[in-house]
């Protein structure tokens, strides 16, 4: 095997964004699976039918804080609650490759992604200040924080606002190497500063030299499970499509999908739909 990619769009997932990637896996590769990784989380957080960076969800207080993450065996580097750039993930990039730190936060990500150049960017869309005026509309009235969220969950139920498609990932192994890339707008509705799977290590993404693992779905959930690290410990010992389906199970009701490379197999399995492009080449 030369190499193979696979990308997801996200769990939730509906209309074009579940039927068309634009073949994101094959205009994603490279001789190297780090840059193929992240050249296909740019390719969809560039393509504003989904929740991360361009397409972002807007949170209660009317912020866009954006997530996203890589690893490599032994690496990890990650931004959190990160606002107005463009790309997330290759600031996250840059956190393993030019600081001595794993993760950086809030204006601190900001100022980094300053000083290395990334300019200011907006990543609001019309779709996500539609979503958020209903969603300030429902809660208006509403005197407390579980009064907000039925009112919100209504409007999703009723198909009033789109549920987000979540997190958009990659996972590649080439000439031998693994990498995996994640990065999302995060959840709706979301408290300002809520951090979920997607910046933290094990959770939303794992890479060693078994294989590559990332996550969608229920961030709160899948960290609380530490989903991607327990999928990348069952590793061969069983099928992987098996350890999929049994790990997904496990997360019962909650919405989520995976996605994973081991040296012998590549896999996805999610409880709800969920896109997903691969290329083998
Ligand atoms: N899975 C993305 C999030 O919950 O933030």
């Amino acid at each position: 095997m030369g190499g193979i990619i696979i990308c997801h769009g996200g769990v939730g997932a509906k209309g074009r964004a579940l039927d068309d990637m634009n073949s994101v896996a094959s205009l994603s590769r490279d001789d190297d699976p780090l840059k193929t990784a992240v050249n296909a989380v740019v390719n969809m957080e560039n393509d504003p039918r989904y929740n991360a960076g361009t397409g972002s969800v807007i949170r209660i207080d009317g912020s866009i804080q954006m997530d996203a993450a890589v690893a490599v065996p032994g690496e990890f580097g990650a931004v959190i609650s990160i606002e107005r750039v463009k790309n997330p993930v290759l600031v996250a990039q840059d956190v393993m490759q030019k600081t001595p730190h794993i993760a950086l936060s809030g204006p601190g990500a900001v100022e980094f992604a300053r000083r290395l150049g990334y300019g200011e960017y907006d990543p609001v869309t019309e779709k996500a200040r539609v979503a958020y005026r209903k969603m300030i509309e429902a809660i208006k009235d509403s005197t407390n924080m579980d009064e907000r969220y039925q009112a919100i969950k209504k409007l999703i139920s009723d198909g009033i606002v789109e549920e987000p498609h979540d997190t958009v990932g990659a996972v590649a192994y080439i000439n031998g190497k693994f990498a995996a890339a994640v990065s999302t707008g995060g959840a709706s509705p979301m408290m300002p500063g809520r951090v979920g799977d997607v910046p933290l290590i094990g959770a939303g993404i794992y890479c060693g030299l078994k294989g590559a693992v990332v996550a969608t779905g229920h961030g709160e959930e899948i960290a609380k499970k530490l989903l991607c690290y327990r999928i990348y410990e069952r590793i061969t010992e069983e099928p992987l499509n098996r350890i999929l389906m049994e790990e997904i199970e496990n997360m019962g009701e909650k919405l989520a999908g995976v996605i994973a490379i081991s040296r012998k197999e590549y896999g996805f399995f999610s409880n709800g739909s969920m896109a997903v492009d691969t290329h083998e080449f």
